[in-house]
């Protein structure tokens, strides 16, 4: 008789841990459901054009070449722009219009951590959470949002021969 009663508490037991994985499991696949709308949410978002008026890849080229602004070219290489002192702490930036798109390119240069966390590129529209930011500089991004599409235009503009 006590086996038996033993082998009872010993059953539900085991039936309550089932039902704790079971309840847990669904929990977490729900707040993770969540969280990946939330994240299509912003990449909707980003994949609309910060200004209403369409980028121009003219002015976009001279916001590049510009070496007062945090230009590009201490990182990259754009073949295309006539400077001889080009970085090479990132990738070349040749026929990048080829390999991603005007979407792919906002983001980079809004959040460039949401494709690598440990990236140095700065943002260039980011007012926020900086650290020992230069007095010009305190809530203002270093571009503008025309600038910022004006840029994207220019770069979705160098596609690969
Ligand atoms: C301080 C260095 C630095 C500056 C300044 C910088 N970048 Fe970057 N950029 C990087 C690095 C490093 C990467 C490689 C990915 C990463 O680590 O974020 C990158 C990646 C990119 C990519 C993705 C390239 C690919 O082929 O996937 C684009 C586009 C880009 N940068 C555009 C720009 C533009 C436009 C500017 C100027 C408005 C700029 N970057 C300024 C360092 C920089």
């Amino acid at each position: 008789m006590k086996i038996l009663q033993l082998n009872q508490i010993f059953v539900n037991i085991i039936l309550l841990i089932i039902v704790l994985i079971i309840g847990l499991n669904s929990y977490y696949s729900f707040v993770h459901s969540e969280e990946i709308s939330k994240n299509f949410q912003s990449l909707h978002k980003i994949s609309q054009s910060l200004t209403e008026k369409a980028g121009n890849p003219d002015r976009g080229r001279k916001i590049l070449q510009d070496a007062n602004n945090v230009t590009c070219l201490i990182c990259h290489i754009v073949p295309s722009i006539n400077e001889p002192d080009q970085g090479k702490i990132g990738p070349s930036l040749e026929g990048v219009g080829s390999r991603l798109t005007k979407t792919q390119i906002r983001l980079q240069l809004l959040n460039p951590k949401s494709f690598n966390p440990d990236s140095i590129m700065p943002s260039y529209y980011q007012t926020e959470n900086l650290y020992r930011v230069a007095k010009s500089y305190v809530g203002k991004p270093i571009y503008t949002a025309q600038q910022i599409e004006d840029v994207i235009s220019y770069l979705y503009s160098l596609k690969s021969k």
